[in-house]
Protein backbone atom coordinates (compact mmCIF):
# COMPACT_ATOMS: atom_id res chain seq x y z
CA UNK A 1 0.00 0.00 0.00
CA UNK A 2 1.04 3.59 -1.03
CA UNK A 3 2.54 5.20 2.27
CA UNK A 4 2.18 8.64 3.50
CA UNK A 5 5.90 8.78 3.03
CA UNK A 6 6.03 7.93 -0.63
CA UNK A 7 2.71 10.06 -1.48
CA UNK A 8 5.35 12.83 -0.33
CA UNK A 9 8.36 11.70 -1.96
CA UNK A 10 10.53 10.37 1.20
CA UNK A 11 11.28 13.41 2.29
CA UNK A 12 10.14 12.99 5.71
CA UNK A 13 13.30 11.53 7.55
CA UNK A 14 14.01 9.61 10.52
CA UNK A 15 12.43 11.66 13.66
CA UNK A 16 10.80 8.31 14.54
CA UNK A 17 14.86 7.17 15.42
CA UNK A 18 14.94 9.21 18.15
CA UNK A 19 12.35 7.25 20.27
CA UNK A 20 14.73 4.79 21.09
CA UNK A 21 16.59 7.02 22.60
CA UNK A 22 14.50 8.89 25.07
CA UNK A 23 11.30 7.14 24.71
CA UNK A 24 8.18 8.67 23.93
CA UNK A 25 7.37 10.08 27.47
CA UNK A 26 9.96 11.25 29.39
CA UNK A 27 9.10 12.60 33.15
CA UNK A 28 10.08 16.40 33.26
CA UNK A 29 12.41 15.35 36.72
CA UNK A 30 14.45 13.30 34.83
CA UNK A 31 13.61 15.27 30.87
CA UNK A 32 16.88 15.63 28.85
CA UNK A 33 17.01 18.71 26.55
CA UNK A 34 15.20 18.09 23.33
CA UNK A 35 17.05 17.82 20.35
CA UNK A 36 15.09 20.42 18.42
CA UNK A 37 16.13 24.15 18.69
CA UNK A 38 13.62 26.01 20.10
CA UNK A 39 12.89 29.16 17.78
CA UNK A 40 14.13 31.92 18.58
CA UNK A 41 11.05 34.19 17.48
CA UNK A 42 9.04 32.16 20.88
CA UNK A 43 8.29 34.62 23.74
CA UNK A 44 8.50 34.47 27.25
CA UNK A 45 5.95 32.77 29.00
CA UNK A 46 2.86 34.60 30.20
CA UNK A 47 3.03 37.53 27.95
CA UNK A 48 0.49 37.29 25.70
CA UNK A 49 -3.11 37.31 26.40
CA UNK A 50 -5.01 34.02 25.99
CA UNK A 51 -7.71 34.87 23.23
CA UNK A 52 -11.25 33.23 24.02
CA UNK A 53 -12.01 31.44 20.64
CA UNK A 54 -14.75 32.41 18.24
CA UNK A 55 -18.46 31.11 18.70
CA UNK A 56 -19.59 30.21 14.84
CA UNK A 57 -22.86 31.22 13.65
CA UNK A 58 -25.45 29.62 11.91
CA UNK A 59 -26.49 30.93 8.61
CA UNK A 60 -29.66 29.50 9.17
CA UNK A 61 -31.88 28.17 12.05
CA UNK A 62 -34.92 27.57 9.74
CA UNK A 63 -36.72 23.63 9.53
CA UNK A 64 -35.67 22.69 12.84
CA UNK A 65 -31.96 22.23 12.56
CA UNK A 66 -28.79 24.73 12.63
CA UNK A 67 -27.08 25.80 9.21
CA UNK A 68 -23.50 26.23 9.10
CA UNK A 69 -21.05 27.18 6.33
CA UNK A 70 -17.58 27.08 6.71
CA UNK A 71 -14.56 27.41 4.15
CA UNK A 72 -11.20 25.62 4.85
CA UNK A 73 -8.60 28.22 3.66
CA UNK A 74 -5.02 29.43 4.39
CA UNK A 75 -4.23 32.04 6.10
CA UNK A 76 -1.57 33.82 7.95
CA UNK A 77 -2.31 34.52 11.57
CA UNK A 78 -0.35 35.88 14.96
CA UNK A 79 0.85 33.25 16.74
CA UNK A 80 3.83 34.80 18.06
CA UNK A 81 3.63 38.30 18.91
CA UNK A 82 4.80 40.34 15.82
CA UNK A 83 5.03 37.01 12.98
CA UNK A 84 2.75 36.18 10.89
CA UNK A 85 2.44 32.16 10.64
CA UNK A 86 0.77 30.62 7.67
CA UNK A 87 -2.09 28.24 9.28
CA UNK A 88 -5.03 26.41 7.43
CA UNK A 89 -8.07 26.97 9.09
CA UNK A 90 -11.84 26.65 9.22
CA UNK A 91 -13.42 29.96 8.34
CA UNK A 92 -9.88 31.71 8.94
CA UNK A 93 -9.92 30.87 12.93
CA UNK A 94 -6.54 29.68 14.45
CA UNK A 95 -7.38 27.24 16.43
CA UNK A 96 -10.79 26.47 14.54
CA UNK A 97 -14.14 28.66 16.08
CA UNK A 98 -16.57 26.61 18.88
CA UNK A 99 -19.87 25.44 17.56
CA UNK A 100 -22.31 25.62 19.56
CA UNK A 101 -24.96 22.33 19.45
CA UNK A 102 -28.11 21.26 21.25
CA UNK A 103 -28.68 17.40 21.77
CA UNK A 104 -31.82 16.45 19.41
CA UNK A 105 -31.22 19.85 17.36
CA UNK A 106 -29.63 18.89 13.85
CA UNK A 107 -26.75 20.66 12.70
CA UNK A 108 -26.30 20.64 8.77
CA UNK A 109 -22.14 22.20 8.11
CA UNK A 110 -21.27 22.78 4.80
CA UNK A 111 -18.07 23.02 4.01
CA UNK A 112 -16.20 24.90 1.49
CA UNK A 113 -12.31 23.05 0.46
CA UNK A 114 -10.41 26.48 -0.74
CA UNK A 115 -7.18 24.45 0.15
CA UNK A 116 -5.23 22.39 -2.10
CA UNK A 117 -5.22 18.95 -1.06
CA UNK A 118 -8.44 16.96 -0.63
CA UNK A 119 -9.99 16.91 3.03
CA UNK A 120 -12.67 15.10 5.40
CA UNK A 121 -14.28 16.66 7.99
CA UNK A 122 -14.57 14.02 11.35
CA UNK A 123 -17.13 14.80 14.38
CA UNK A 124 -14.61 13.22 17.00
CA UNK A 125 -17.33 11.83 19.44
CA UNK A 126 -20.15 12.39 17.45
CA UNK A 127 -22.65 9.20 16.76
CA UNK A 128 -22.94 10.21 13.16
CA UNK A 129 -24.02 7.82 9.86
CA UNK A 130 -20.95 6.44 8.08
CA UNK A 131 -21.60 8.91 5.44
CA UNK A 132 -21.39 11.48 7.67
CA UNK A 133 -18.48 10.40 9.31
CA UNK A 134 -15.51 11.86 7.45
CA UNK A 135 -13.98 8.75 6.77
CA UNK A 136 -10.11 8.72 5.60
CA UNK A 137 -11.05 7.96 2.18
CA UNK A 138 -13.96 9.88 2.14
CA UNK A 139 -12.11 13.26 0.58
CA UNK A 140 -13.33 16.58 -1.41
CA UNK A 141 -11.39 18.30 -3.26
CA UNK A 142 -9.79 21.39 -3.70
CA UNK A 143 -12.47 24.15 -4.76
CA UNK A 144 -15.42 21.16 -4.01
CA UNK A 145 -17.89 21.71 -1.06
CA UNK A 146 -19.46 18.89 0.80
CA UNK A 147 -22.30 19.03 3.77
CA UNK A 148 -22.22 16.94 6.72
CA UNK A 149 -25.50 16.58 8.47
CA UNK A 150 -25.02 15.69 12.58
CA UNK A 151 -28.42 14.81 14.14
CA UNK A 152 -26.81 15.26 17.64
CA UNK A 153 -28.95 12.19 18.90
CA UNK A 154 -26.56 11.92 21.77
CA UNK A 155 -26.02 13.49 25.55
CA UNK A 156 -23.92 16.63 25.66
CA UNK A 157 -20.45 16.58 25.63
CA UNK A 158 -17.42 18.30 24.49
CA UNK A 159 -16.34 17.02 20.77
CA UNK A 160 -14.46 18.66 18.27
CA UNK A 161 -14.11 18.19 14.57
CA UNK A 162 -11.28 17.81 12.53
CA UNK A 163 -9.61 16.61 9.30
CA UNK A 164 -8.89 12.94 8.33
CA UNK A 165 -7.65 12.26 5.08
CA UNK A 166 -5.73 9.43 5.24
CA UNK A 167 -2.27 9.95 5.13
CA UNK A 168 -2.35 13.83 5.88
CA UNK A 169 -4.57 14.27 8.68
CA UNK A 170 -1.76 14.64 10.84
CA UNK A 171 -0.12 17.39 9.12
CA UNK A 172 -3.51 18.69 8.34
CA UNK A 173 -4.61 18.81 12.25
CA UNK A 174 -1.00 19.76 13.00
CA UNK A 175 -1.47 23.07 10.96
CA UNK A 176 -4.69 24.26 12.12
CA UNK A 177 -7.58 22.03 11.02
CA UNK A 178 -9.16 21.48 14.14
CA UNK A 179 -12.33 22.66 16.16
CA UNK A 180 -14.70 22.16 18.92
CA UNK A 181 -17.95 21.57 18.92
CA UNK A 182 -19.88 21.81 21.97
CA UNK A 183 -23.48 20.01 22.22
CA UNK A 184 -25.62 20.43 25.47
CA UNK A 185 -28.58 18.50 26.45
CA UNK A 186 -31.72 19.41 29.05
CA UNK A 187 -30.36 18.16 31.85
CA UNK A 188 -26.90 19.92 31.31
CA UNK A 189 -28.68 23.02 30.95
CA UNK A 190 -31.07 22.59 33.90
CA UNK A 191 -27.64 22.69 36.28
CA UNK A 192 -26.37 25.62 37.92
CA UNK A 193 -23.04 25.47 36.39
CA UNK A 194 -20.38 28.18 35.61
CA UNK A 195 -21.98 29.44 32.30
CA UNK A 196 -22.00 32.47 29.98
CA UNK A 197 -18.23 34.12 29.96
CA UNK A 198 -17.47 31.83 32.55
CA UNK A 199 -17.39 28.48 30.27
CA UNK A 200 -14.29 28.64 28.73
CA UNK A 201 -13.45 26.11 26.03
CA UNK A 202 -9.39 26.12 26.03
CA UNK A 203 -7.87 23.80 23.50
CA UNK A 204 -4.17 22.49 23.67
CA UNK A 205 -1.88 21.89 21.57
CA UNK A 206 2.17 22.12 20.86
CA UNK A 207 3.82 22.91 17.99
CA UNK A 208 7.39 23.64 16.38
CA UNK A 209 8.51 27.18 14.91
CA UNK A 210 11.14 27.44 12.27
CA UNK A 211 13.67 30.62 12.41
CA UNK A 212 10.94 32.71 10.92
CA UNK A 213 7.99 31.86 13.09
CA UNK A 214 6.66 29.47 10.42
CA UNK A 215 5.24 25.77 11.92
CA UNK A 216 7.57 23.05 10.60
CA UNK A 217 5.74 19.50 10.52
CA UNK A 218 8.00 16.58 10.82
CA UNK A 219 6.16 13.36 10.31
CA UNK A 220 6.75 11.79 13.75
CA UNK A 221 8.40 14.65 15.53
CA UNK A 222 8.16 13.14 18.99
CA UNK A 223 11.08 15.89 20.48
CA UNK A 224 10.48 18.77 18.21
CA UNK A 225 7.24 20.59 18.97
CA UNK A 226 8.09 21.81 22.28
CA UNK A 227 6.06 25.25 22.04
CA UNK A 228 2.52 24.47 24.00
CA UNK A 229 -0.65 26.66 22.62
CA UNK A 230 -3.61 27.64 24.39
CA UNK A 231 -6.01 28.96 22.34
CA UNK A 232 -3.19 29.16 19.55
CA UNK A 233 -1.15 31.46 21.74
CA UNK A 234 2.68 30.35 23.25
CA UNK A 235 1.99 30.05 27.21
CA UNK A 236 -0.37 32.95 27.21
CA UNK A 237 -1.90 34.35 30.38
CA UNK A 238 -5.64 34.79 30.96
CA UNK A 239 -7.45 37.07 33.47
CA UNK A 240 -9.81 35.55 35.50
CA UNK A 241 -12.28 37.10 38.60
CA UNK A 242 -12.12 35.44 41.89
CA UNK A 243 -15.14 33.02 41.63
CA UNK A 244 -15.72 29.59 39.64
CA UNK A 245 -15.09 29.02 35.67
CA UNK A 246 -16.09 26.11 33.76
CA UNK A 247 -12.95 24.76 31.14
CA UNK A 248 -13.68 22.66 28.59
CA UNK A 249 -10.20 21.46 27.67
CA UNK A 250 -9.00 19.48 24.27
CA UNK A 251 -6.06 18.29 23.77
CA UNK A 252 -5.42 19.15 19.97
CA UNK A 253 -2.33 17.86 19.82
CA UNK A 254 -0.81 15.51 17.03
CA UNK A 255 0.92 13.33 19.73
CA UNK A 256 1.41 15.50 23.32
CA UNK A 257 0.06 13.70 26.20
CA UNK A 258 -0.61 16.25 29.11
CA UNK A 259 -0.57 15.94 32.36
CA UNK A 260 -1.90 19.36 34.18
CA UNK A 261 -1.41 20.73 37.44
CA UNK A 262 -2.09 24.16 39.41
CA UNK A 263 1.45 25.08 40.40
CA UNK A 264 -0.19 25.96 43.61
CA UNK A 265 -1.07 22.28 44.13
CA UNK A 266 -4.56 23.01 44.02
CA UNK A 267 -7.40 21.23 43.57
CA UNK A 268 -9.69 21.41 40.62
CA UNK A 269 -12.92 19.82 39.99
CA UNK A 270 -13.34 17.38 37.15
CA UNK A 271 -16.83 17.06 36.04
CA UNK A 272 -16.96 15.38 32.64
CA UNK A 273 -14.78 13.34 30.15
CA UNK A 274 -14.75 12.87 26.48
CA UNK A 275 -18.51 11.79 26.56
CA UNK A 276 -20.05 14.34 28.60
CA UNK A 277 -20.87 14.75 32.29
CA UNK A 278 -19.45 12.06 34.67
CA UNK A 279 -22.11 10.80 37.30
CA UNK A 280 -20.24 12.63 40.22
CA UNK A 281 -17.79 15.49 40.14
CA UNK A 282 -14.61 14.65 41.91
CA UNK A 283 -11.79 17.42 43.22
CA UNK A 284 -8.26 16.29 42.11
CA UNK A 285 -4.82 18.25 41.76
CA UNK A 286 -4.09 16.71 38.25
CA UNK A 287 -5.27 15.88 35.11
CA UNK A 288 -4.38 13.79 32.15
CA UNK A 289 -5.28 14.55 28.63
CA UNK A 290 -3.90 12.20 25.91
CA UNK A 291 -4.47 13.31 22.30
CA UNK A 292 -7.85 14.16 21.51
CA UNK A 293 -8.97 13.85 24.43
CA UNK A 294 -11.43 16.25 26.59
CA UNK A 295 -11.77 17.11 30.19
CA UNK A 296 -14.44 19.06 31.83
CA UNK A 297 -13.09 21.12 34.79
CA UNK A 298 -14.13 23.37 37.03
CA UNK A 299 -11.59 25.98 38.91
CA UNK A 300 -12.44 27.93 42.21
CA UNK A 301 -10.05 31.05 41.67
CA UNK A 302 -12.69 32.66 45.01
CA UNK A 303 -9.95 30.80 47.18
CA UNK A 304 -7.49 33.51 45.69
CA UNK A 305 -6.67 37.15 46.89
CA UNK A 306 -6.83 39.49 43.73
CA UNK A 307 -3.29 39.73 42.35
CA UNK A 308 -2.93 36.65 42.82
CA UNK A 309 -1.18 34.43 39.20
CA UNK A 310 -1.42 30.82 39.02
CA UNK A 311 0.08 28.50 36.66
CA UNK A 312 -1.10 25.74 34.83
CA UNK A 313 1.64 23.25 34.51
CA UNK A 314 2.25 20.21 32.20
CA UNK A 315 4.27 17.60 34.06
CA UNK A 316 5.16 15.17 31.37
CA UNK A 317 8.10 15.47 28.71
CA UNK A 318 9.18 15.33 25.99
CA UNK A 319 10.97 18.68 26.58
CA UNK A 320 12.18 20.23 29.53
CA UNK A 321 9.99 22.36 31.99
CA UNK A 322 10.76 25.48 30.39
CA UNK A 323 9.69 24.50 27.33
CA UNK A 324 6.68 22.46 27.80
CA UNK A 325 5.76 23.34 31.83
CA UNK A 326 4.09 26.40 31.74
CA UNK A 327 1.12 25.89 29.86
CA UNK A 328 -1.13 29.07 30.86
CA UNK A 329 -1.63 31.11 33.66
CA UNK A 330 -4.68 32.73 35.47
CA UNK A 331 -4.23 36.06 36.43
CA UNK A 332 -6.92 36.82 39.21
CA UNK A 333 -7.92 40.13 38.60
CA UNK A 334 -10.98 41.07 39.91
CA UNK A 335 -13.93 39.77 42.39
CA UNK A 336 -17.02 38.40 40.67
CA UNK A 337 -20.62 37.40 42.26
CA UNK A 338 -20.50 33.95 41.63
CA UNK A 339 -24.36 31.91 41.38
CA UNK A 340 -22.90 28.73 39.99
CA UNK A 341 -22.54 25.58 41.62
CA UNK A 342 -21.53 22.07 41.21
CA UNK A 343 -23.92 19.78 42.31
CA UNK A 344 -23.37 16.36 43.36
CA UNK A 345 -25.23 14.48 40.90
CA UNK A 346 -24.48 15.57 37.70
CA UNK A 347 -25.91 12.64 35.58
CA UNK A 348 -27.13 8.98 35.34
CA UNK A 349 -26.26 6.26 33.02
CA UNK A 350 -27.97 3.62 32.26
CA UNK A 351 -26.55 0.18 33.69
CA UNK A 352 -24.19 -1.67 31.24
CA UNK A 353 -26.31 -3.85 28.76
CA UNK A 354 -24.72 -7.58 28.63
CA UNK A 355 -22.14 -7.74 26.72
CA UNK A 356 -22.04 -10.55 24.07
CA UNK A 357 -18.52 -10.46 22.09
CA UNK A 358 -14.95 -10.34 23.30
CA UNK A 359 -12.41 -8.78 21.17
CA UNK A 360 -8.69 -8.35 22.00
CA UNK A 361 -7.05 -5.35 20.01
CA UNK A 362 -3.28 -5.11 20.16
CA UNK A 363 -1.73 -1.96 18.89
CA UNK A 364 2.36 -1.49 17.96
CA UNK A 365 4.12 0.35 15.57
CA UNK A 366 7.96 -0.79 14.74
CA UNK A 367 10.48 0.50 17.94
CA UNK A 368 13.58 -0.55 15.86
CA UNK A 369 14.82 2.81 14.81
CA UNK A 370 14.14 2.21 11.32
CA UNK A 371 13.68 5.46 9.18
CA UNK A 372 9.62 4.82 8.59
CA UNK A 373 8.33 3.44 11.25
CA UNK A 374 4.94 1.54 10.39
CA UNK A 375 2.46 1.32 13.00
CA UNK A 376 -0.04 -1.58 12.94
CA UNK A 377 -3.48 -2.36 14.76
CA UNK A 378 -3.05 -6.46 15.29
CA UNK A 379 -0.16 -6.53 13.40
CA UNK A 380 -1.39 -4.89 10.03
CA UNK A 381 -1.26 -1.76 9.01
CA UNK A 382 -4.45 -0.07 7.51
CA UNK A 383 -6.62 -1.33 4.68
CA UNK A 384 -8.83 0.82 3.67
CA UNK A 385 -10.65 -2.16 2.06
CA UNK A 386 -10.50 -4.96 4.49
CA UNK A 387 -12.85 -4.96 7.34
CA UNK A 388 -11.25 -6.43 10.35
CA UNK A 389 -14.12 -6.43 12.88
CA UNK A 390 -17.35 -7.40 11.95
CA UNK A 391 -19.98 -6.67 15.05
CA UNK A 392 -24.30 -7.44 15.16
CA UNK A 393 -26.20 -4.12 15.17
CA UNK A 394 -27.36 -4.18 18.24
CA UNK A 395 -24.75 -5.44 20.45
CA UNK A 396 -22.75 -4.83 23.30
CA UNK A 397 -19.29 -5.73 23.19
CA UNK A 398 -16.05 -5.98 25.50
CA UNK A 399 -12.84 -5.02 23.86
CA UNK A 400 -9.96 -6.04 25.30
CA UNK A 401 -6.78 -3.01 23.92
CA UNK A 402 -3.37 -3.31 24.67
CA UNK A 403 -0.31 -1.40 23.74
CA UNK A 404 2.31 -3.89 22.69
CA UNK A 405 5.41 -1.42 22.50
CA UNK A 406 7.91 -1.15 25.10
CA UNK A 407 8.86 2.69 24.77
CA UNK A 408 5.92 4.58 22.76
CA UNK A 409 3.04 5.65 23.72
CA UNK A 410 -0.15 5.30 21.95
CA UNK A 411 -3.94 5.95 22.68
CA UNK A 412 -6.88 4.21 21.18
CA UNK A 413 -9.72 5.79 19.57
CA UNK A 414 -13.43 4.18 17.73
CA UNK A 415 -15.60 6.45 15.97
CA UNK A 416 -19.22 6.62 16.14
CA UNK A 417 -19.48 5.21 20.12
CA UNK A 418 -18.81 6.18 23.52
CA UNK A 419 -17.71 3.54 25.31
CA UNK A 420 -17.19 2.85 29.26
CA UNK A 421 -13.81 1.62 30.37
CA UNK A 422 -14.36 -1.25 32.84
CA UNK A 423 -10.60 -1.90 33.77
CA UNK A 424 -7.02 -0.78 33.49
CA UNK A 425 -4.19 -3.24 33.80
CA UNK A 426 -6.60 -5.23 35.66
CA UNK A 427 -7.80 -2.86 38.43
CA UNK A 428 -10.62 -0.55 38.52
CA UNK A 429 -10.39 2.58 36.54
CA UNK A 430 -9.47 5.93 38.50
CA UNK A 431 -12.49 8.89 38.52
CA UNK A 432 -11.40 11.01 35.65
CA UNK A 433 -11.89 7.94 33.47
CA UNK A 434 -14.80 7.03 34.91
CA UNK A 435 -17.55 8.22 32.19
CA UNK A 436 -18.30 8.93 28.78
CA UNK A 437 -15.38 7.83 26.56
CA UNK A 438 -14.50 8.05 22.75
CA UNK A 439 -10.12 7.86 23.27
CA UNK A 440 -8.06 6.67 26.16
CA UNK A 441 -4.84 6.50 26.65
CA UNK A 442 -2.52 3.69 26.48
CA UNK A 443 0.98 4.19 27.94
CA UNK A 444 3.96 0.91 26.98
CA UNK A 445 2.23 -1.93 27.96
CA UNK A 446 -0.67 -1.10 29.35
CA UNK A 447 -4.15 -3.29 28.99
CA UNK A 448 -7.25 -1.29 29.04
CA UNK A 449 -10.64 -3.14 28.75
CA UNK A 450 -13.93 -1.52 26.98
CA UNK A 451 -17.60 -2.14 26.58
CA UNK A 452 -19.71 -0.18 23.82
CA UNK A 453 -23.18 -0.64 22.80
CA UNK A 454 -23.66 -0.55 18.97
CA UNK A 455 -27.13 0.54 18.23
CA UNK A 456 -27.39 2.75 16.59
CA UNK A 457 -25.90 3.27 12.81
CA UNK A 458 -24.99 0.32 11.09
CA UNK A 459 -21.55 0.28 8.28
CA UNK A 460 -17.80 1.17 8.24
CA UNK A 461 -16.13 2.99 10.57
CA UNK A 462 -12.60 2.96 11.62
CA UNK A 463 -10.48 2.60 14.94
CA UNK A 464 -6.92 3.89 15.55
CA UNK A 465 -4.37 5.43 17.43
CA UNK A 466 -5.21 9.17 17.94
CA UNK A 467 -1.65 10.55 18.01
CA UNK A 468 -2.44 11.32 14.55
CA UNK A 469 0.99 10.69 13.07
CA UNK A 470 0.42 6.66 14.08
CA UNK A 471 -2.77 6.68 12.51
CA UNK A 472 -1.09 8.67 9.44
CA UNK A 473 1.23 5.38 9.48
CA UNK A 474 -1.10 3.00 9.37
CA UNK A 475 -2.57 2.11 12.63
CA UNK A 476 -5.90 2.15 12.54
CA UNK A 477 -8.75 -0.57 11.11
CA UNK A 478 -12.33 -0.74 9.63
CA UNK A 479 -15.42 -1.95 11.92
CA UNK A 480 -18.76 -3.10 10.47
CA UNK A 481 -21.84 -3.18 12.13
CA UNK A 482 -24.62 -4.96 10.24
CU1 LIG B 1 -10.48 12.34 16.16
CU2 LIG B 1 -10.67 9.13 13.64
O1 LIG B 1 -10.57 10.76 14.92
CU1 LIG C 1 0.04 5.49 18.55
Amino acid sequence: MVTRRSVLGGAIGAAGAGLLTTGGLVPLLSAQSAEATEAVTVPAPFTVRMPTTPVLSPISVLGGQDTYAVTMKEVAREIIPGVQTKVLTYNGNFPGPVLRARSGRPVVIRHRNNLGMPVSVHLHGGNVSPENDGGPMDTFGPGTSRTYTYPNQQAGAGLWFHDHAHHMESEHVYRGLSATYLLSDENERSLPLPAGQYEVPIALRDARFDEAGQLVYVMDDVFGRTTILANGRPSPYFEVAARKYRFRLLNSSNMRFFQLRLSDGGQMIQIGTDGGLLERPFTTDTIGLSPAERADVVIDFSRYPVGTKIVLENTLGPGTPDQVGKVLRFDVVRTASDPSRVPDRLRTFPALAPATVQRNIVLSMDEDGREEPRGFMDGQEWDYQRIDQTIAHGTSEIWTVTNANKIVPHNFHMHLVQFRLLERNGAPVGPGEAGAKDTVRLFPGETVKLHATFNTYKGTYVYHCHLLDHSAMGMMANFRIR
